[in-house]
């Protein structure tokens, strides 16, 4: 028999606080209209002080084991995507595992930015289907409001707090298709934090050449989402949901009329969120099952690109 892993619960969640654009507009030099028209973010979520990314991760997991209908004894191990840490050690992953009250099984953080929560569900995928663990937690989470650079306007607009998880666990039936992964280190002076425990010893803020990651994320995500298409001899035209990471709604537009693909077929989340990183893909996945747009039996393609440069996709059968 082939071994085939399946998404059966999601969850998420999000800080209480919402930002808008105008109360930014108020510290920076920015505009609510600048802000909608190049991005689409509108508010987003900010943890409150003493929040961390574990706490985050810990709700949106409580959520996706709800949905499953599976307790924390049925999870052998626990896949946790940041770039935002709560300590540089211990893992967030055996944080979460700690506060979940898991003591059996394995956790660890994987670091991909944005494309954390892809290359986590590969990461889990891979595991389930080589045998090496029946159900896994896969979490992306997230709290980029603690390493922006507040005064930087270019930067600090975008981003915002959150987690999203899901439990992916071994079935009979098809899940995850494939998964496909990619990094080019040569652009890692594009989008990166100035800091870090080897290097200034200090956390850092993250720096961003906005425009120059905008053109490598077109042209990398149009060749990872046909990448994954040819992988499993499907056509663009076969996709019934797109949820991308959620970066800037021009480039979700951008893509989903590369694909052909009608812009309601696209999961959008920036406009209330904004830039989640690697929660981003959890989190607009769990909102579009829950309101049911998602159906069994559907085609559905997540994409991401981030520092690194790193990008990915993975095709799922819902
Ligand atoms: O998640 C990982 C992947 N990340 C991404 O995919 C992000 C990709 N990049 C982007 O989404 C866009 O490049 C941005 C949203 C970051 C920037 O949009 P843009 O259309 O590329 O604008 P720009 O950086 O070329 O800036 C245009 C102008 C500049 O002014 P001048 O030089 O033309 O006078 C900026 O200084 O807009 C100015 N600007 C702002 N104005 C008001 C930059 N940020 C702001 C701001 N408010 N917040």
């Amino acid at each position: 028999m082939t071994i085939h892993s399946r998404i059966s619960g999601t969850g998420s969640f999000l800080p209480e606080r919402i930002v808008t654009n105008a109360e930014l507009a108020k510290t920076v030099d920015t505009s609510d209209e600048w802000i909608v028209e190049r991005t689409g973010i509108r508010q987003r979520h900010i943890a409150a002080e003493g929040e961390t990314t574990a706490n985050i991760a810990h709700q949106a997991a409580l959520r996706a084991l709800d949905a499953a209908a599976v307790s924390i004894a049925d999870i052998d191990l626990v896949v946790l995507a940041t770039a935002t840490p709560d300590n540089t050690f211990p893992s967030t992953a055996t944080k979460v595992q700690s506060l979940l009250g898991m003591t059996h099984g394995a956790a660890f953080d994987i670091q991909a930015v944005c494309s954390g929560f892809v290359y986590a569900l590969a990461i889990a995928d891979n595991f389930i289907k080589a045998g090496q663990a029946e159900r896994v937690l896969v979490i992306g989470a997230e709290t980029f409001s603690r390493i922006l650079d507040w005064e930087d306007r270019t930067t600090c607009v975008l981003f915002g707090d959150g987690g999203g998880a899901v439990v992916l666990e071994k079935s009979e039936k098809e899940g995850i298709l494939s998964t496909h992964l990619h990094s080019d280190g040569r652009y890692g002076n594009l989008l990166y934090v100035d800091g870090g425990p080897s290097t200034t010893q200090s956390v850092g803020h993250l720096r961003m050449s906005g425009p120059e990651v905008f053109r490598h994320a077109v042209v990398n995500l149009a060749s990872v989402v046909d990448e994954s298409l040819a992988a499993n001899n499907y056509q663009r035209s076969d996709i019934d949901w797109l949820v991308p990471h959620q970066a800037n709604l021009r480039i979700l537009t951008g893509t989903a009329r590369k694909l052909g693909l009608a812009q309601d077929r696209v999961v959008v989340t920036v406009d209330r969120h904004a830039n989640t990183s690697a929660a981003s893909i959890p989190l607009a996945l769990d909102e579009a099952v829950r309101d049911g747009r998602i159906q069994e039996g559907q085609l559905v393609l997540m994409e991401a690109m981030g520092g690194g440069f790193t990008w990915g996709a993975a095709l799922v059968r819902w």
